[in-house]
């Protein structure tokens, strides 16, 4: 018996799909369809995939080609089935053409005519959600870059109000219409990316939930509790999603450094010790403006994302030790209790600490090397270093695009992320309104 095997995405199920299925089957007397989990596709940078695991396979099976399916999970995981299955040929579409020759050692290799004029990614395309740019500040570029990564959605407008430098510098690099009035502005979009000064944030997220766009704001999100419920009803009321452009809390290895932690393996979670802490220079000078009230506001959000995770809303006693410099909040150490662990954090726009993680548990630590934010790499560490583990994941270019990829998802499924919650949120903002109020020292 002539077995043969064949991988692939099969989102949004086309006919290049049912063809090369078909030809794959011709080819011998066995198919088995190995078919991507979510999990191999975000690692190898296909972001963006539609279709659930469980309906992809469905459409496979639906064909009635496939003798068998299986799960690709890993790289690698080839040549394992196809020494497993005692496969005969691997075939995939010709583009893919030369990429795996290297299986000629295992079985026959053989690439197949791919069918002109479809495939997902177009389909993907086909509907695409306008993105438009309220606001230009640095971050602008990274996101454009990151953008081209994420199918789905096209950001060709822009809104200004004034040309900055970074604006100069876009307009060169990039093909986009800029709006000086922000009815056409949001006339041309369905969705909006807001990166403005603090004291303009409030005003533009109601103005573009009230056009009734969904926003994606740019972290970090200084507004008062009042202020945040009642961005939070309007969006709902209008059907539209907010989302909080956090970049960490989309990327997989964060996920999974969360879920880890919480299963228990480092038994049950005692403090997390996390720092972000930087020297602005004068070329960054445009980030201290954006957030002229200093660490707390303009790095806090950070170490708060893995409080709320890690050690959930309600925390129960929090404070702040900062250096103050003519009104500037320079450094700042905060102390944050819960009912049964305790949280600490250096934030600072003129300062540097090491900036890892530490997740310390009754059982073991879990320890994020520096940049824990950017994180793909974790250790779970045991008095018996016999126990240890090391976790990897990956984290490509500015990790941006996977925020951008779950706005689109959230967009599409008109469900709030679940990777940073409304009521998350709602409390990083508390906590960051608290360096207001809450006891604080300054030195
Ligand atoms: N395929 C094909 N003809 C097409 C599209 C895909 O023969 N027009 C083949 C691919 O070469 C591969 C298999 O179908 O062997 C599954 O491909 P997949 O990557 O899931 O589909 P694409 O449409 O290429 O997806 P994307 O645009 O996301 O890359």
């Amino acid at each position: 018996m002539k077995k043969v095997i064949t991988y692939g995405t099969y989102d949004l199920f086309h006919e290049g799909h049912y063809n090369l299925l078909k030809r794959a089957k011709e080819l011998g007397d066995y198919l088995i369809v190995g078919v991507t989990s979510g999990d191999f596709d975000k690692n190898r940078g296909k972001l963006n995939v539609r279709d659930s695991l469980m309906t992809r396979i469905k459409h496979v099976e639906e064909t009635g080609f496939a003798d068998e399916i299986v799960i690709e999970e890993y790289f690698g995981q080839k040549i394992d089935d196809i020494k497993k299955y005692d496969v005969d040929i691997f075939t995939v579409g010709s583009d893919w053409k030369g990429h795996f020759d290297y299986l000629n050692e295992y079985c026959e290799v053989i690439y197949l005519d791919r069918t002109k004029g479809i495939s997902s990614t177009e389909i993907r395309n086909t509907n695409t959600i306008k993105l438009g740019c309220y606001g230009v500040e640095s971050v602008t570029t990274r996101f454009l870059e990151e953008s081209k990564y994420v199918s789905g959605i096209n950001i060709d407008a822009i809104y200004v109000d004034n040309e900055s430098d970074c604006f100069d510098q876009l307009k060169e690099q990039y093909d986009f219409k800029v709006y000086k009035h922000q009815q056409e502005f949001y006339d041309a979009i369905d969705a909006v990316y807001i990166v403005v000064e603090p004291k303009y944030q409030f005003k533009a997220i109601v103005n573009a939930l009230k056009h009734k766009k969904h926003v994606l704001v740019e972290f970090p999100i200084l507004v008062t509790d009042e202020q945040l419920q009642e961005i939070i009803e309007l969006a709902d009321a209008n059907n539209r999603i907010f989302m909080e452009g956090l970049k960490t809390a989309y990327t997989p290895a964060f996920g999974k450094l969360i879920a880890l932690a919480k299963s228990g393996i480092i038994g049950n979670i005692l403090s997390v010790d996390a720092n972000f802490t930087q020297i602005l220079g004068k070329q960054l000078g445009e980030q201290i403006r954006l957030v002229d009230g200093g660490s707390v506001h303009a790095l806090a959000s950070y170490p708060f994302l893995a409080f709320v995770k890690l050690l959930g809303l309600d925390y129960k006693n929090i404070q702040f030790f900062s250096r103050d410099d003519n009104g500037i909040d320079m450094f700042t150490k905060m102390l944050i209790s819960y009912e049964k662990a305790v949280a600490t954090s250096n934030v600072a726009i003129s300062g540097k600490s090491e900036g890892d993680m530490v997740i310390s548990g009754d059982k073991g630590y879990i320890y994020v090397p520096a940049p824990w934010w950017k994180t793909e790499y974790f250790e779970v560490r045991f008095e018996d270093l016999n126990m240890n583990r090391k976790y990897f994941y990956k984290f490509d270019g500015e990790g941006l695009r996977y925020e951008i990829s779950e706005f689109i998802q959230c967009i599409l499924n008109y469900k709030n992320s679940i990777l940073l919650t409304i009521e998350e949120i709602r409390t990083i903002t508390n906590m960051i309104n608290q360096f207001n109020v809450a006891n604080k020292v300054t030195f």
